[in-house]
């Protein structure tokens, strides 16, 4: 079990146990239950995190959740959240705009391991709110063309009006290596793409199978195992095939083991685990 010391071992206690009163610049609305947040800390400072981290939001009287941080890490001066409406803490989010403010900690969590990803082909699959920390690894692997191979998106959504970034994942798809392929679970009126769950896509990859190749899956539970089939299938091996979970977390700094599975912490030793370390956590997900 990884300990706070261990993760981040550059960090001062008091910057990860207590929220730093942060500033949201721009709120807009991407569908009817996702809001993007760009949020700036005192004085204008870089989150400094890793694409797969994630940051503690607070609201006095409302809570404190844990969110992914959607940008890139080059973006500097701010970064952004997308937030889905859910309960107390992310309805609360949903009534804030420019001006407000939220308490921040973090980044929290590991991240995706981007040395492993550099050379390969990135093969990315993301289910439904999951395509938010992923944002910031796709925008990360092609703001770097020449650290990294490929890179093919594979995108599911419930129904067209779930898809997030719509703008962003025409341009990706029209990136220099860049393949975007989405799909929606059920047939809908004016939707002319893809019908069916995320692993109907994986036949449409274009495959260069004599490169390395890398995975990282962002979802709703339920997907995971059918994609974890389609990823070995590729022949990925276990340990170059990340996975990040979501379970309620409270402290994010593994203390009060609200987010325990088969003796790890989502929170410190995650979210992102490999192929190898999720068998494990079979039962448990
Ligand atoms: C590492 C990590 C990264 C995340 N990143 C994002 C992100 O980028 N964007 C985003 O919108 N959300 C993200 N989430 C989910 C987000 O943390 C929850 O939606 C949030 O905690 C809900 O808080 P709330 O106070 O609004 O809801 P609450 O009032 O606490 O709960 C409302 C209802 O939702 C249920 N619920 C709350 N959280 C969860 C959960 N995690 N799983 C299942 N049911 C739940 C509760 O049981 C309750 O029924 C992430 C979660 C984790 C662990
Ligand atoms: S959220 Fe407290 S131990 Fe993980």
């Amino acid at each position: 079990m990884t300990t706070v010391q261990a993760r981040f071992p550059d960090r001062r206690p008091e910057e990860l146990f207590v929220p730093e009163v942060a500033t949201i610049t721009r709120a807009e609305n991407l569908t009817e239950q996702d809001r993007m947040f760009e949020i700036e800390l005192p004085g204008g400072k870089d989150l400094g995190h890793k694409p797969g981290q994630f940051v503690e939001v607070s609201i006095l009287g409302f809570g404190e959740a844990p969110i992914s941080v959607t940008s890139s890490p080059a973006k500097k001066g701010s970064f952004e959240l997308c937030v889905r409406r859910l309960g107390a803490l992310t309805g609360k989010m949903h009534t804030l705009g420019a001006g407000d403010a939220v308490g921040i900690r973090g980044p929290l969590g590991n991240g995706f391991p981007m040395e492993d990803f550099q050379g390969a082909d990135c093969l990315i699959v993301a289910g439904g709110i999951g395509m938010a920390p992923l944002r910031s690894l796709v925008t990360t692997i092609l703001a770097e063309r020449e650290r990294y191979g490929r890179m093919m998106l594979l995108y599911g959504n419930r129904t067209p009006s779930d898809i997030l970034f719509r703008e962003e994942l025409e341009e990706w798809g029209r990136a220099e290596g860049g393949q975007v392929l989405v799909t929606i679970d059920t047939p809908a009126e004016g939707w002319e793409g893809n019908v069916g769950v995320v692993t109907t896509l994986f036949e449409q990859i274009e495959l260069d199978r004599s490169r390395r190749m890398v995975a990282a899956v962002v979802g709703p539970p339920v997907m995971y195992r059918f994609v974890y089939a389609e990823l070995t299938a590729l022949h990925i091996p276990d340990d170059h095939i990340y996975f990040s979970l979501e379970r309620r977390m409270k402290c994010g700094l593994g203390k009060c083991g609200n987010c325990q599975i088969e003796g790890k912490y989502v929170c410190i030793d995650g979210p992102v685990f490999t192929g190898e370390e999720l068998g494990r956590f079979h039962e448990s997900i």
